[in-house]
Parts: C-alpha cells; sequence; structure tokens
C-alpha cells in the first residue's frame, strides 16, 4: 500500500498548495534537507535560484533580485534562531530522558519531565480527544503544520512507515493494536478539523490528527517541550510558516514517553527501537501477570 506515497505526497503537495506558503524558512528548509549548503543558497543568487527551481522569484528580473537578497536574509535568521532554539530543546529532552528512570520518563517527585496530560480535538470525528485516549496502546506523536513545505511531509511518511513495518513484524491486523500515528497541529489557527484530517488521511489511514485552540495546541506542545514559532509577519494571518522541532515521541501504554527520534533517525532505525521498546514493555507486562 505504500508504493502510492509518491502519489499521496504530490497531494499532500497540493493541498498545500491551495494557500501560499512559498515563504523564507520553507526554501532555506529545503535546501538543507536536500544536502545544498546553507551558505551557497544565499551569498549567491545563483545557487539560490537554481536550489528552489522553478519556483523563485529571482527569475523576474530587477524586483526579484531586491525581494531575493529580504527573502535570503530572513531565511538565514530564521534558521540560524530555529537551528539554536532547536539544539536547546533536544538538550533539554535528552536531559529530561537521562535524569529519569523505569521507562525514561519520570523525575522525582513523579512528575513527567517530557509529556503529560492534554486536551485537543480528535479532527476525523470532532471530538474531545486526550492522551487517556491512547492508553493501552503504543503512539508516535508528531508535532507540525500542514502547510509544511517539506520537513512535515518527510516525517510523517517516515511515521506511516514506521507503523507499517511495525504492524507486520507485530502480525497486527491494525495498526493501533501495534503502534498508532499521530498528528498534533502547532498551527490550529490554519489547521481546522477538516483540514487536519485531509491532510493526515494521505500519509496513514489510521493517523490520528489532532487540532484545538491557540492555547491547547500550545500547551500540548509545551508539554512535550516542543519548540514552534511563526516566522516572517508575525501579525499574518494566511501566508507564513512555523520554524518547530522536529521530533518524534514514543509513548507507552501507561501513557508515558518513552523516548525521542529526531530527523536524522532513518526508518529503519525507528521501527527497530519502537520494536524493541514493545517487545520490553510485554515481556515486562507478561512477567507481573505471570508473578
Ligand atoms: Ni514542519
Amino acid at each position: 500500500m505504500f508504493r502510492a506515497f509518491t502519489r499521496r505526497r504530490a497531494r499532500a503537495l497540493a493541498l498545500r498548495a491551495s494557500s501560499p506558503s512559498d515563504a523564507p524558512c520553507g526554501r532555506v528548509f529545503a535546501a538543507v534537507r536536500d544536502g545544498r549548503g546553507f551558505g551557497a543558497t544565499t551569498t549567491t543568487s545563483t545557487s539560490y535560484s537554481t536550489s528552489s527551481g522553478g519556483r523563485a522569484a529571482a527569475n523576474k528580473g530587477p524586483v526579484g533580485w531586491v525581494s531575493l537578497a529580504l527573502v535570503s536574509a530572513t531565511g538565514g535568521a530564521c534558521l540560524v534562531l530555529y537551528d539554536r532554539e532547536r539544539a536547546r530543546r533536544v538538550e533539554a529532552v535528552r536531559a529530561a530522558k537521562t535524569t529519569g528512570n523505569g521507562f525514561q520518563t519520570r523525575v522525582a517527585g513523579g512528575k513527567a519531565a517530557v509529556g503529560g496530560p492534554f486536551a485537543l480535538v480528535d479532527a476525523k470525528t470532532g471530538k474531545r480527544f486526550t492522551d487517556e485516549n491512547l492508553r493501552g496502546k503504543f503512539a508516535l506523536l508528531y508535532f507540525g503544520f500542514t502547510h509544511c513545505p517539506d520537513i512535515c511531509p518527510d516525517e510523517l511518511e517516515k511515521v506511516a512507515k514506521v507503523t507499517e513495518a511495525t504492524r507486520e513484524a507485530l502480525g497486527a491486523a491494525k495498526a493501533e493494536d501495534a503502534l498508532v500515528p499521530v498528528f498534533i497541529t502547532i498551527d490550529p489557527a490554519r489547521d481546522d478539523a477538516k483540514r487536519t484530517r485531509e491532510y493526515v488521511k494521505e500519509f496513514h489511514p489510521e493517523m490520528i490528527g489532532l487540532t484545538g485552540t491557540d492555547k491547547t495546541c500550545g500547551e500540548a506542545a509545551r508539554k512535550y517541550r516542543v519548540y514552534y514559532r511563526k516566522t516572517g509577519d508575525e501579525r499574518a494571518t494566511k501566508d507564513y510558516l512555523v520554524d518547530h522541532s522536529i521530533i518524534t515521541y514514543l509513548i507507552n501504554p501507561d501513557g508515558d514517553f518513552v523516548t525521542f527520534y529526531g530527523k536524522n533517525t532513518t526508518e529503519e532505525e525507528v521501527t527497530s527501537s519502537v520494536l524493541a521498546h514493545v517487545r520490553e514493555y510485554r515481556a515486562a507486562n507478561a512477567e507481573k501477570a505471570s508473578a
């Protein structure tokens, strides 16, 4: 079924194209993702316009050159900020992880350092959806936004593939009996239930899409130490991008944070890690049951 990914990706891209999203960060991210040097994309217009292909406004003559320079400048600042903040967050998550015990989720006092209760809306049903709805299941949580030009689709494709690989390895008929893929928007102003619902189904039929309000989504993101920030004009309501942490979280059936995966962790690595954690958890529970 996952041969259909290219088509899904194309549809996801088409969905995104329905509103303008060709803003600085997306271009810079695209360049970075494709392994092109950041310096090259900002210092020379030739490589920049090459890197962003036919989309570049640079092809329109003098006005294009000016806007290109502006775009490059804001894009650069944005990426630097983003990287610094992201490094900080990843470090925070890592620190929380190593100071924990058990499944590496809790600190002294019994409070989870990463994760915890959240109350959002299931984009599919329009009903309230909380962390309790995931009890009894392993889940992969990914925070992002549907207008994200590159990173979110790539990461969600990875989440979907990991879900399928895990389901198959565990011989489960349904993904939810092995691993539930969950997308949580950090841009609820644009990602309403309808948009979020249509977006997630492009990746996996069982992917749960969660939306809410700025407040509820913000609270969920904070619990997971997800950094996000609107780029460009803060007052923009339609055309903007959101810088955000690119981290996928593994949650166990007790609702506890187990571990996290970054952008550079491959599909295979995530799958084998998830499987190891599921098997470890099941073995521990079987022991408890027989004791
Ligand atoms: Ni994104």
